[in-house]
């Protein structure tokens, strides 16, 4: 049974509602902050690889022989507030077959289970160390009946940069396991 008197219950309701309103005022200013907070700070978290055009070697150092060859992909990494010193964050193969035509670029990513595929001169062609998919030069696969890649080795887009004859490619990173070619 309520024994206080109406004077002292009226101010505690008062103080109730006080100390309510203020929760709710300091919860509808939190939620902003730390909402904008989130957003400044994703670039943090997002590392800049892939999805991007990377110069790899100039033109001119790349025999147009035929035969694969196998570059680093080196790019500059960095966030909201500092920036990197480059460095690799995979491999592609380049391949052109003569001095009047763009090369060709190969993901070196085994579309199988992602292992880095070897190019052996030897055989011409290209192996898998994991569970020996074999492509050829093309990239295509050798036996797609038996082989464990489900797909041909990915290609990439190729350009040449004008200024420099710099050969660029928009290099992407393939789910692996999937007949067909899906970025990651
Ligand atoms: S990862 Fe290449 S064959 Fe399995």
């Amino acid at each position: 049974m309520e024994t206080s008197p109406p004077d002292e219950r009226q101010g505690r309701r008062s103080f109730f509602s006080q100390v309510a309103a203020i929760v709710v005022s300091l919860l509808a200013g939190i939620v902003p902050v730390a909402t904008a907070v989130v957003v400044f700070l994703n670039p943090l978290r997002r590392r800049v690889e892939g999805s991007q055009w990377i110069a790899i070697t100039p033109l001119d150092a790349l025999p147009a022989d035929g035969r694969p060859y196998r570059f680093p992909v080196i790019t500059d990494r960095w966030d909201a507030w500092n920036s990197y010193p480059p460095e690799a964050i995979g491999s592609i193969y380049l391949r052109r077959t003569s001095k009047t035509e763009n090369p060709v670029a190969l993901s070196s990513i085994c579309p199988h289970l992602g292992c880095s595929v070897d190019f052996s001169t030897k055989k011409d062609e290209f192996i898998c160390p994991c569970h020996n998919s074999m492509f050829t030069v093309d990239g295509a696969r050798i036996d797609p009946a038996t082989s464990p890649s489900p797909r041909n080795l990915d290609t990439l887009d190729v350009k040449i940069r004008p200024e420099d004859n710099q050969v660029m490619v928009h290099y992407l990173r393939f789910k692996s396991g999937t007949r067909k070619k899906n970025a990651e």
